[in-house]
């Protein structure tokens, strides 16, 4: 059997976890959802569900990777036995799934780099830059080739091995993110009003709460950290055993909500100092970033540097989702990693049309009353990913937890654990699957 590859460093494995964490999760779908869902509370349930159910999950995931040294399906099977199989199996497909949507958005931030490289957005008012999104959108072709060009880069990362496509990536680009993003930041929270953003932002209006944004807010912390469909499995069984993981998690969940918070921050200050509706939708992030780059010196070369940035933390993102149905291949059923990994991504792109197209041509074709590409993210985020969380909960907390906290415990020598293993095994056990059961019911029935 060929030996497992292994992350480089520590530091290496923590940006590459991280840059599966944050991506388009955080600069696209948690603004926009935190400005339909009444800005300050959303935030402020989001950090909870982060830091309460969401962390103790990514844990456990890294933790049950390391232990196995499988993804997801071999994971459960080889750590728990026939009976578990299938809750493998569930990861496996909801990351095939999500990607097939996560690429369509990745592709838009390819369209944009082009139209930022060919002076497409100079000088964007609000107006201009909310037609030049509705546009590309609406087009039938274009998403759809930018869509291909976003897969065909994710992979060329994933066959080019753990170590050296996806941590050499993160490494370089994942702190430069970090840094332009700071930059923007700076520009719009010293625009004219951005002040009423920041109080949209900031000051959590508690009256606000429906069963709808408790939901929104636990689905996307998990989105955003990526846990739920076994990626951090995957990531977890590239590592060896010398690594702190509750440490580990702990910086994975501080640098994916600090970017979100950062996102939110830029976006929400611009909305309200140009006027535009923070409830807009999917287009919010494209709308107003091409509105504050036409205000600020330089605009179009931080357009450019943005964008590009963006595309890649989008990429660093789908490469963990492809690579747990990738490794599922290469470990149960010896395909080659080339093979698997170009067989897997023509199918995620020709499942990806659909969703493409439900935005411009098959506008009006809906699955239970939502177009395909909603019908795919709130199938994938609000339901599959949930119930991934309460299986591997369950798993963790019921069936593994005794050899894992063990396996920690071997760490502890010299090394502090962040997180205590009690109250981590209480919340797997029966915190995190009751919470979650009960969040998504109070959705349902409230
Ligand atoms: N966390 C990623 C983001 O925020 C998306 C993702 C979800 C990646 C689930 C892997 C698994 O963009």
């Amino acid at each position: 059997m060929h030996e497992r590859e292994q992350w480089k460093s520590r530091t290496g494995f923590i940006l590459a976890a991280a840059g599966s964490a944050v991506g388009l999760g955080n600069v696209w779908r948690f603004p926009y959802l935190a400005g339909e869902h009444g800005g300050g509370v959303f935030l402020a349930l989001y950090l909870v569900f982060v830091f309460t159910i969401g962390i103790s999950i990514l844990l456990a995931e890294l933790t049950i990777g390391r232990a196995a040294k499988r993804q997801p399906a071999g994971a459960f099977r080889v750590l728990g036995g026939g009976r578990w199989h299938a809750a493998g199996y569930f990861g496996v497909a909801a990351a095939f799934f999500v990607l097939s949507f996560y690429s369509v958005v990745g592709g838009w931030t390819l369209a944009y780099i082009v139209k930022a490289v060919s002076g497409g957005l100079d000088g964007a008012t609000a107006a201009g830059a909310g037609q030049t999104f509705t546009t590309l959108i609406a087009d039938p072709l274009k998403p759809l080739a930018y869509h291909g060009a976003f897969m065909a880069l994710t992979i060329v990362v994933v066959l080019r091995g753990v170590a050296s496509g996806i941590e050499a990536t993160s490494k370089l680009l994942m702190p430069a993110l970090f840094i332009l993003l700071l930059v923007l930041v700076g520009r719009a929270v010293t625009l004219p009003n951005a002040g009423a953003g920041l109080a949209f932002y900031l000051q959590p209006d508690f009256q606000k709460v429906t069963g709808a944004t408790v939901i929104a807010a636990l689905s996307q912390a998990f989105f955003s950290l990526s846990v739920g469909l076994g990626a951090m499995i995957t990531y977890g069984s590239y590592l060896s055993m010398r690594e702190s993981l509750p440490k580990s998690a702990a910086w994975i969940a501080v640098i994916d909500s600090g970017v979100a918070f950062l996102a939110g921050l830029m976006i929400f200050a611009a909305v309200f100092a140009f006027g535009l509706d923070p409830a807009a939708g999917p287009g919010l992030t494209f709308v107003t970033l091409p509105t504050i780059f036409g205000q600020m010196p330089g605009g179009p070369l931080f357009a450019v540097a943005f964008f590009v940035l963006l595309a890649v933390a989008a990429l660093t993102s789908a490469v963990s989702l492809l690579e747990v149905a990738v490794a599922y291949l290469i470990d149960e059923h010896g395909v080659s990693r080339s093979g698997a990994a170009l067989l897997l991504g023509v199918i995620i792109f020709i499942l990806g049309i659909p969703s493409s197209l439900s935005l411009g041509v098959w506008r009006d074709f809906t699955l239970f009353g939502l177009g395909v590409m909603d019908f795919m993210d709130g199938a994938t985020t609000k339901v599959i990913m949930p119930l991934g969380s309460i299986l591997l909960s369950l798993f963790a907390g019921w069936v593994v937890y005794p050899r894992l906290a063990r396996e920690l415990m071997h760490l502890r020598s010299g090394e502090r654990i962040a997180i205590p293993l009690r109250v981590w095994g209480i919340v797997c056990k029966y915190l995190g699957p009751l919470g979650i059961v009960w969040i998504m019911a109070a959705g349902l029935f409230f």
